[in-house]
């Protein structure tokens, strides 16, 4: 069950439908070593099945940071082939996050660095507290962001202002990153989780089966080997044969709000 799991790294908790994740690594600024990443997987494959939780909020604890990036003590002295090995992970990691079937809400207080930016940008949606930075300052230390950030910094804001931040290594303020299309919402501090919230109230009335649906159109653009409108047109055909669809359908004519039942 996964209320009942113990982490190492993480805090879980089920509230009102909803799947809370916080890293706990706070006197570290929530970075994210081998654990951490392995512990953020696990929770999130294990609501993948569920039809009782209907989203998932992903934080830090702490108003300090997210995560401040991969744990540098922890790879600082990996070979080529452990860091390759460390790399290949994270992507499954993130994507493992990227491809739940529920909504995944980044909720961002404080730093959001290197391998910490690549969490929050493998999630659906990200809430940044205004004090909140972000920045794949991986050059620094001589390397390269090593779990998509190359991939997705450039998909949610573009080649050139990637480029721009994965080179020059800044850091940029919540405000500028909403402007950039990094992050969805910019909230006081204390509100980023109930921001999260609110937009999850609004998702969990909707059938579960279109919104994972939505997931797997959208991401598939993303994925080399697919293409997006193929897929989209397959996952429309089939909602043709749902109780949701009939449900959603047949409610509106009735003027009245639809009972999705995710079937
Ligand atoms: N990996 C491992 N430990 C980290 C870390 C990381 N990415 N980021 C912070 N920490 C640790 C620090 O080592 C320190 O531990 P200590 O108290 O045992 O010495 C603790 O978290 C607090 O960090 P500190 O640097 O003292 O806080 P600060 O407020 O002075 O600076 C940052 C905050 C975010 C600017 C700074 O911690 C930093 O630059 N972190 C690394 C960011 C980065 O390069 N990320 C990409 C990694 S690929």
């Amino acid at each position: 069950m996964t209320t009942a799991t113990m982490y190492e790294t993480i805090l879980t908790e089920v509230k009102n439908e909803i799947f809370y994740i916080t890293i706990n690594r706070e006197s570290k600024l929530n970075a994210l070593n081998i654990q951490t990443l392995t512990d953020i997987k696990n929770a999130v494959l294990s609501i993948y099945p569920s039809t009782d939780i209907k989203g998932v909020i992903l934080t830090g604890a702490g108003e300090k940071a997210f995560a401040a990036g991969a744990d540098i003590a922890e790879f600082a002295n990996f070979n080529v082939e452990e860091g390759t090995r460390m790399s290949a992970e994270g992507h499954a990691v993130l994507n493992a996050i990227e491809n739940c079937p529920k909504p995944v809400i980044a909720a961002v207080n404080g730093f959001a660095l290197g391998g910490g930016n690549e969490l929050a940008m493998a999630c659906h949606i990200r809430i940044a507290g205004e004090k909140a930075k972000f920045g794949q300052p991986e050059v620094n230390l001589g390397i390269t962001p090593g779990y998509a950030g190359t991939q997705r910094l450039a998909q949610l804001i573009g080649k050139g202002r990637a480029l721009e931040l994965l080179m020059t290594a800044d850091l940029i303020p919540a405000q500028r990153a909403y402007e950039m299309g990094l992050v969805n919402h910019v909230v006081p501090v204390d509100q980023v989780i109930t921001k999260s919230e609110e937009i999850l109230s609004k998702i969990k009335t909707k059938s579960p089966l279109a919104i994972a649906s939505v997931i797997r159109c959208v991401n598939a653009h993303y994925e080399k080997k697919l293409d997006g409108n193929n897929v989209e047109i397959n996952e429309f055909g089939n909602f043709f044969g749902s109780e949701d669809f009939k449900e959603g359908t047949v409610a509106f004519m009735e003027k009245r709000k639809a009972d999705f039942k995710g079937k």
